[in-house]
């Protein structure tokens, strides 16, 4: 079976969190695609040959999930070479046989226009600061302004800018608790699996 389910959406909104359990209650392959570019961004030198020559090794670094990870990801993701050399991998993982589950911000627009479910995951930047300040500590204004600064590179970049496609269910979870945002996209998929 060929089934994909694209989960995009900014930052700390949840979408790991029901990406994982969708992949795991419905026996999917994940692809968490940030860590691409996370690991393209950290790889240093040339970002476009960063891309291109991007191996196991480097998406197994230990520092890909601070949020100095998080800026550079998302420098580089602006770069038109850097998708383009990231997009026959993710396409592949999302139409192999068997199932997938793929995060990102631009799945359902861009690397799986065809995706049988299509989330879009957000929640309000107050809420996704507060959430990633207990992750990360240090200064919430700093990981509030992080955030925005993501937030408005991300929607604003020319090439595949994150945003829900048109035939996207948005799931706002910023008054929500993650069982119950988890439950609503497992509903979601199990409908649509019939
Ligand atoms: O999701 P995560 O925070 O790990 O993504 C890091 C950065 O990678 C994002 O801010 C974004 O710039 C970039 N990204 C992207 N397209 C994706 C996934 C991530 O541009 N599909």
């Amino acid at each position: 079976m060929i089934f994909t389910v694209a989960i995009d959406g900014p930052a700390a909104a949840g979408k790991g969190t029901i990406s994982r359990a969708i992949a795991a209650r419905f026996g999917f392959a994940h692809l968490d695609t940030g860590l691409l570019y996370r690991a393209v961004g950290a790889k240093g030198g040339d970002p476009i040959v960063a891309a291109q020559t991007l191996s196991p090794e480097d998406l197994a670094r230990g520092d890909l999930r601070t949020l100095q990870a998080g800026q550079a990801a998302s420098r580089v993701a602006a770069i038109p070479e850097v998708r383009a050399a990231l997009v026959d991998f993710q396409r592949r993982f999302a139409r192999a046989e068997g199932g997938a589950v793929l995060d990102g911000r631009d799945i359902g627009t861009v690397i799986c226009p065809e995706a049988e479910v299509k989330l879009f995951v957000t929640a309000s930047a107050e809420v996704r600061a507060h959430r990633r300040h207990a992750e990360v500590g240090g200064d919430y204004d700093q990981v509030l302004r992080e955030v925005v600064e993501r937030d408005a590179r991300d929607a604003g970049r020319a090439d595949a800018p994150m945003r829900a496609a048109e035939d996207a269910i948005v799931i706002d979870t910023s008054d929500m608790t993650i069982d119950a945002a988890v439950a609503r996209a497992a509903e979601i998929v199990a409908a649509r699996l019939g």
